[in-house]
């Protein structure tokens, strides 16, 4: 009987493990999605839901960097994705 008890723990063991790995490889390949989007991608799908998208011609070069950095804390956004923003919008 106490045999048995220790098996059934091994496998519930490694049944979670083989659970979390699971859980942690999709994570990788969701964060893999999000880094693979264009700066263009991210900026249609992040910077007009609070107000209209301002045009690239807006700005100057310097202007979208200091928006860049109050607009990413606004938008929660990583530095990576602001920056490819910001990259996008200097063109
Ligand atoms: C959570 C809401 C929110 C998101 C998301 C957001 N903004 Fe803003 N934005 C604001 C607010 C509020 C202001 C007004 C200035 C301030 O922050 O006090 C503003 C102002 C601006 C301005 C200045 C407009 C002007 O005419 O002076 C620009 C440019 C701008 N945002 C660009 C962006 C870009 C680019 C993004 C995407 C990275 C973005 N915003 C995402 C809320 C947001």
């Amino acid at each position: 009987m106490k045999r048995k008890n220790i098996k059934t723990k091994a496998w519930i063991a490694i049944a979670s493990a083989f659970i979390v790995s699971l859980i942690v490889l999709n994570g990788c390949v969701e964060s893999k999605k999000i880094a693979d989007k264009s700066g263009a991608q991210l900026w249609a799908e992040n910077c007009q839901r609070c107000h209209n998208t301002p045009s690239p011609a807006s700005f100057s070069h310097g202007q979208w960097v200091t928006i860049g950095m109050h607009m990413q804390t606004r938008a929660q956004l990583t530095a990576k994705e602001r920056d490819k923003i910001v990259a996008f919008l200097q063109q």
